[in-house]
Protein backbone atom coordinates (compact mmCIF):
# COMPACT_ATOMS: atom_id res chain seq x y z
CA UNK A 1 0.00 0.00 0.00
CA UNK A 2 1.01 3.52 -1.00
CA UNK A 3 2.21 6.31 1.62
CA UNK A 4 -1.06 8.03 0.46
CA UNK A 5 -3.38 5.44 0.84
CA UNK A 6 -1.98 4.37 4.24
CA UNK A 7 -2.16 8.37 5.47
CA UNK A 8 -5.94 8.35 4.39
CA UNK A 9 -6.86 5.17 5.42
CA UNK A 10 -8.63 6.15 8.36
CA UNK A 11 -10.10 8.76 6.22
CA UNK A 12 -11.41 6.27 3.62
CA UNK A 13 -12.31 3.44 6.22
CA UNK A 14 -14.96 6.12 7.53
CA UNK A 15 -16.99 6.82 4.10
CA UNK A 16 -16.85 3.19 3.54
CA UNK A 17 -19.04 2.94 6.59
CA UNK A 18 -20.65 5.91 6.17
CA UNK A 19 -21.72 6.43 2.63
CA UNK A 20 -23.06 3.15 0.94
CA UNK A 21 -23.72 2.52 -2.71
CA UNK A 22 -21.23 4.93 -4.02
CA UNK A 23 -22.51 5.49 -7.57
CA UNK A 24 -21.46 2.91 -9.23
CA UNK A 25 -18.76 3.41 -12.56
CA UNK A 26 -20.86 3.63 -16.00
CA UNK A 27 -20.64 1.23 -17.83
CA UNK A 28 -19.86 2.42 -20.88
CA UNK A 29 -16.95 4.32 -19.54
CA UNK A 30 -16.09 1.13 -17.57
CA UNK A 31 -15.73 -0.44 -20.54
CA UNK A 32 -14.01 2.18 -23.04
CA UNK A 33 -11.61 2.57 -19.90
CA UNK A 34 -10.75 -1.21 -19.97
CA UNK A 35 -10.06 -1.45 -23.81
CA UNK A 36 -8.69 1.97 -24.33
CA UNK A 37 -5.34 1.47 -22.27
CA UNK A 38 -4.32 -1.66 -24.67
CA UNK A 39 -3.00 -0.10 -27.29
CA UNK A 40 -4.02 -2.89 -30.07
CA UNK A 41 -7.29 -1.31 -29.77
CA UNK A 42 -8.69 0.19 -32.76
CA UNK A 43 -11.33 3.33 -33.42
CA UNK A 44 -13.82 0.73 -34.50
CA UNK A 45 -14.15 -1.00 -31.57
CA UNK A 46 -14.30 1.65 -29.04
CA UNK A 47 -17.02 3.33 -31.46
CA UNK A 48 -18.98 -0.15 -31.31
CA UNK A 49 -18.69 0.21 -27.36
CA UNK A 50 -19.73 3.36 -27.57
CA UNK A 51 -22.85 2.58 -30.08
CA UNK A 52 -23.99 0.26 -27.59
CA UNK A 53 -25.76 3.18 -25.30
CA UNK A 54 -27.64 5.34 -28.10
CA UNK A 55 -27.79 8.32 -25.03
CA UNK A 56 -24.06 8.22 -24.56
CA UNK A 57 -22.86 8.25 -28.21
CA UNK A 58 -25.66 10.90 -28.95
CA UNK A 59 -24.49 13.36 -25.30
CA UNK A 60 -20.46 12.86 -27.45
CA UNK A 61 -21.74 13.44 -30.71
CA UNK A 62 -23.67 16.67 -29.69
CA UNK A 63 -20.48 17.25 -27.12
CA UNK A 64 -17.84 17.06 -30.52
CA UNK A 65 -20.30 19.04 -32.77
CA UNK A 66 -20.53 22.36 -30.26
CA UNK A 67 -18.41 25.46 -30.81
CA UNK A 68 -15.86 24.04 -28.16
CA UNK A 69 -14.26 22.10 -30.85
CA UNK A 70 -15.11 24.50 -34.02
CA UNK A 71 -14.75 21.95 -36.53
CA UNK A 72 -15.48 22.60 -39.96
CA UNK A 73 -17.76 19.96 -40.81
CA UNK A 74 -20.46 17.60 -39.08
CA UNK A 75 -19.32 14.55 -37.01
CA UNK A 76 -21.94 12.36 -37.55
CA UNK A 77 -20.90 8.97 -35.28
CA UNK A 78 -18.44 7.93 -32.83
CA UNK A 79 -16.15 6.52 -34.91
CA UNK A 80 -15.35 9.48 -36.90
CA UNK A 81 -15.11 11.52 -33.45
CA UNK A 82 -12.47 9.46 -32.53
CA UNK A 83 -10.45 9.60 -35.89
CA UNK A 84 -10.98 13.41 -36.40
CA UNK A 85 -9.98 14.05 -32.43
CA UNK A 86 -8.18 11.33 -31.44
CA UNK A 87 -9.05 8.83 -28.61
CA UNK A 88 -7.67 11.01 -25.84
CA UNK A 89 -10.31 13.89 -26.48
CA UNK A 90 -13.21 10.97 -26.90
CA UNK A 91 -12.45 9.28 -23.91
CA UNK A 92 -12.76 12.85 -22.00
CA UNK A 93 -15.94 13.42 -23.40
CA UNK A 94 -16.82 9.98 -22.37
CA UNK A 95 -15.95 10.61 -18.92
CA UNK A 96 -17.78 13.81 -18.91
CA UNK A 97 -20.79 12.73 -20.16
CA UNK A 98 -21.11 9.60 -17.54
CA UNK A 99 -20.38 11.80 -14.91
CA UNK A 100 -23.11 14.39 -16.19
CA UNK A 101 -25.65 11.26 -16.53
CA UNK A 102 -24.78 9.54 -13.68
CA UNK A 103 -25.75 12.56 -11.09
CA UNK A 104 -28.28 14.17 -13.49
CA UNK A 105 -30.62 11.05 -12.42
CA UNK A 106 -30.37 11.74 -8.78
CA UNK A 107 -32.64 13.54 -7.56
CA UNK A 108 -31.05 16.13 -6.70
CA UNK A 109 -33.26 19.15 -4.44
CA UNK A 110 -30.50 21.67 -4.19
CA UNK A 111 -30.69 22.46 -8.14
CA UNK A 112 -28.96 26.16 -7.24
CA UNK A 113 -26.03 24.77 -5.42
CA UNK A 114 -25.96 21.84 -8.45
CA UNK A 115 -25.67 24.71 -11.15
CA UNK A 116 -23.20 26.50 -9.25
CA UNK A 117 -21.29 23.20 -8.62
CA UNK A 118 -21.15 22.29 -12.70
CA UNK A 119 -20.32 25.55 -12.91
CA UNK A 120 -17.55 25.85 -11.03
CA UNK A 121 -16.24 22.29 -12.15
CA UNK A 122 -16.30 23.41 -16.00
CA UNK A 123 -14.37 26.62 -15.00
CA UNK A 124 -11.57 24.50 -13.55
CA UNK A 125 -11.60 21.71 -15.71
CA UNK A 126 -11.23 24.45 -19.08
CA UNK A 127 -8.95 27.17 -17.24
CA UNK A 128 -6.61 23.50 -16.36
CA UNK A 129 -6.68 22.23 -19.97
CA UNK A 130 -5.45 26.24 -20.49
CA UNK A 131 -2.72 25.86 -18.80
CA UNK A 132 -1.45 22.04 -19.77
CA UNK A 133 -1.60 23.51 -23.40
CA UNK A 134 0.32 27.14 -22.72
CA UNK A 135 2.89 25.23 -20.57
CA UNK A 136 3.86 22.14 -23.28
CA UNK A 137 3.37 19.94 -20.26
CA UNK A 138 4.41 16.58 -22.03
CA UNK A 139 1.35 15.78 -24.68
CA UNK A 140 -1.93 16.59 -25.39
CA UNK A 141 -2.66 13.81 -23.23
CA UNK A 142 -1.42 15.55 -20.22
CA UNK A 143 -4.13 18.56 -21.42
CA UNK A 144 -7.24 16.00 -21.44
CA UNK A 145 -6.33 14.17 -17.99
CA UNK A 146 -5.76 17.77 -16.65
CA UNK A 147 -9.30 18.64 -18.40
CA UNK A 148 -11.06 15.07 -16.65
CA UNK A 149 -8.96 15.81 -13.01
CA UNK A 150 -10.90 19.99 -13.25
CA UNK A 151 -14.40 18.43 -14.16
CA UNK A 152 -14.02 15.78 -10.91
CA UNK A 153 -12.23 17.47 -8.58
CA UNK A 154 -15.16 18.91 -6.32
CA UNK A 155 -17.24 15.64 -7.38
CA UNK A 156 -16.88 14.30 -3.75
CA UNK A 157 -19.25 17.38 -2.88
CA UNK A 158 -21.92 15.82 -5.22
CA UNK A 159 -21.39 12.36 -3.25
CA UNK A 160 -21.60 14.50 0.37
CA UNK A 161 -25.56 16.16 -1.38
CA UNK A 162 -26.39 12.88 -2.46
CA UNK A 163 -25.86 10.40 -0.09
CA UNK A 164 -25.31 12.26 3.17
CA UNK A 165 -27.82 14.95 2.75
CA UNK A 166 -28.46 15.94 6.54
CA UNK A 167 -24.60 16.57 6.45
CA UNK A 168 -24.97 18.28 3.57
CA UNK A 169 -27.13 20.64 4.75
CA UNK A 170 -25.54 21.24 8.59
CA UNK A 171 -21.80 22.10 6.68
CA UNK A 172 -23.23 24.41 4.25
CA UNK A 173 -25.29 26.38 6.73
CA UNK A 174 -21.84 26.52 9.27
CA UNK A 175 -20.41 27.57 6.14
CA UNK A 176 -22.94 30.46 6.19
CA UNK A 177 -21.93 31.48 9.34
CA UNK A 178 -18.05 31.18 9.32
CA UNK A 179 -17.35 32.65 5.39
CA UNK A 180 -13.67 32.97 6.68
CA UNK A 181 -13.73 29.19 7.38
CA UNK A 182 -12.87 26.91 4.45
CA UNK A 183 -15.36 24.16 3.24
CA UNK A 184 -13.00 21.50 3.89
CA UNK A 185 -12.29 22.47 7.47
CA UNK A 186 -15.81 22.16 7.97
CA UNK A 187 -16.77 18.91 5.91
CA UNK A 188 -13.85 17.53 8.09
CA UNK A 189 -15.23 18.83 11.64
CA UNK A 190 -18.98 17.57 10.85
CA UNK A 191 -17.87 14.04 8.91
CA UNK A 192 -14.30 13.69 9.94
CA UNK A 193 -12.87 13.72 5.89
CA UNK A 194 -13.26 15.88 3.17
CA UNK A 195 -15.06 16.48 -0.46
CA UNK A 196 -11.21 15.68 -1.98
CA UNK A 197 -11.06 12.34 0.08
CA UNK A 198 -14.44 10.96 -0.94
CA UNK A 199 -13.69 12.13 -4.49
CA UNK A 200 -10.64 10.38 -4.39
CA UNK A 201 -12.01 7.92 -3.46
CA UNK A 202 -14.73 7.43 -5.99
CA UNK A 203 -11.92 7.81 -8.46
CA UNK A 204 -10.24 4.79 -6.75
CA UNK A 205 -13.99 2.75 -7.24
CA UNK A 206 -13.63 3.84 -10.75
CA UNK A 207 -10.75 2.80 -11.75
CA UNK A 208 -9.59 5.88 -12.70
CA UNK A 209 -5.63 6.23 -13.10
CA UNK A 210 -4.16 6.99 -9.93
CA UNK A 211 -2.46 10.22 -11.58
CA UNK A 212 -5.19 11.46 -12.06
CA UNK A 213 -7.27 9.88 -8.91
CA UNK A 214 -4.46 11.29 -6.47
CA UNK A 215 -4.58 15.31 -8.16
CA UNK A 216 -8.12 15.31 -6.74
CA UNK A 217 -7.39 13.30 -3.56
CA UNK A 218 -4.95 16.24 -2.34
CA UNK A 219 -6.36 19.45 -4.75
CA UNK A 220 -6.28 21.14 -1.70
CA UNK A 221 -2.78 19.83 -0.21
CA UNK A 222 -0.53 20.55 -3.07
CA UNK A 223 2.32 20.77 -1.39
CA UNK A 224 1.79 17.02 -0.34
CA UNK A 225 1.85 15.94 -3.89
CA UNK A 226 4.84 17.95 -5.47
CA UNK A 227 6.02 15.25 -8.20
CA UNK A 228 2.25 15.00 -9.71
CA UNK A 229 1.96 17.66 -12.14
CA UNK A 230 -1.50 17.90 -12.22
CA UNK A 231 -2.46 18.64 -8.42
CA UNK A 232 -0.42 21.77 -9.30
CA UNK A 233 -2.86 22.65 -12.27
CA UNK A 234 -6.17 22.02 -10.72
CA UNK A 235 -5.04 23.52 -7.74
CA UNK A 236 -3.97 26.79 -9.61
CA UNK A 237 -6.96 26.14 -11.70
CA UNK A 238 -9.24 26.11 -8.96
CA UNK A 239 -8.06 29.18 -7.33
CA UNK A 240 -8.40 31.29 -10.71
CA UNK A 241 -12.47 29.60 -11.40
CA UNK A 242 -13.02 31.27 -8.55
CA UNK A 243 -11.11 34.17 -8.48
CA UNK A 244 -13.36 34.41 -12.42
CA UNK A 245 -16.34 34.24 -10.58
CA UNK A 246 -15.83 36.77 -7.88
CA UNK A 247 -17.39 39.40 -9.03
CA UNK A 248 -20.71 37.48 -9.81
CA UNK A 249 -20.64 35.71 -6.62
CA UNK A 250 -20.30 38.93 -4.62
CA UNK A 251 -23.69 39.38 -3.79
CA UNK A 252 -23.99 35.87 -1.88
CA UNK A 253 -22.60 34.81 1.05
CA UNK A 254 -19.08 33.94 -0.39
CA UNK A 255 -15.61 34.54 0.31
CA UNK A 256 -12.56 33.27 -1.46
CA UNK A 257 -11.07 30.57 1.69
CA UNK A 258 -8.37 28.27 -1.32
CA UNK A 259 -5.31 29.15 0.15
CA UNK A 260 -2.98 29.95 -2.86
CA UNK A 261 0.21 27.67 -2.81
CA UNK A 262 3.05 29.61 -4.56
CA UNK A 263 4.90 26.50 -4.82
CA UNK A 264 2.16 25.20 -7.42
CA UNK A 265 2.43 28.05 -9.18
CA UNK A 266 5.90 28.21 -9.69
CA UNK A 267 6.40 24.39 -10.41
CA UNK A 268 3.72 25.84 -13.72
CA UNK A 269 6.30 28.57 -14.54
CA UNK A 270 3.49 30.78 -13.99
CA UNK A 271 3.50 34.01 -11.31
CA UNK A 272 0.32 35.32 -9.58
CA UNK A 273 0.93 38.44 -11.44
CA UNK A 274 -0.33 36.31 -14.50
CA UNK A 275 -3.43 35.80 -12.86
CA UNK A 276 -5.62 38.22 -14.77
CA UNK A 277 -4.82 37.42 -18.27
CA UNK A 278 -5.27 34.10 -17.42
CA UNK A 279 -8.50 34.69 -16.08
CA UNK A 280 -9.31 36.38 -19.91
CA UNK A 281 -8.32 33.52 -21.68
CA UNK A 282 -10.29 31.47 -19.10
CA UNK A 283 -13.54 33.84 -20.18
CA UNK A 284 -12.82 33.74 -23.38
CA UNK A 285 -12.84 30.04 -23.74
CA UNK A 286 -15.95 29.10 -21.62
CA UNK A 287 -17.91 31.37 -23.83
CA UNK A 288 -17.58 28.23 -26.29
CA UNK A 289 -18.73 25.85 -23.62
CA UNK A 290 -22.25 26.21 -23.89
CA UNK A 291 -23.33 22.56 -25.23
CA UNK A 292 -21.40 21.38 -22.03
CA UNK A 293 -22.74 23.68 -19.33
CA UNK A 294 -26.46 22.44 -20.78
CA UNK A 295 -25.87 18.93 -20.49
CA UNK A 296 -24.24 19.33 -16.97
CA UNK A 297 -27.36 20.76 -15.89
CA UNK A 298 -29.51 17.54 -17.35
CA UNK A 299 -30.60 19.42 -21.10
FE1 LIG B 1 -12.32 21.44 -3.53
FE1 LIG C 1 -13.13 23.65 -6.44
Amino acid sequence: MSEISVANEKKIKLIVNRIHNLPTPPTVFAQVNKVISNPNTSAYQIGAIIAEDPALSAKILKLTNSAFYGLSRTVTSVKQAIVILGLDVVKSLVLSASVFETFSKRNIIDKDFLDQFWRHSLLVAFMSRIISRTKNFPSFLEAEESFSAGLLHDIGKLVILTHLPDEFARIKSLREKNLEVATSAIEEEVLGFDHAAVGGYLCQKWNLPEHLTRSIQLHHTPQENLENITTQIIHVSDYLAWKSQETELSDSNYSLTIPLCEQSWSMLGLNIGQQEQLIQLLLTEYMKAETFIKMAQGD
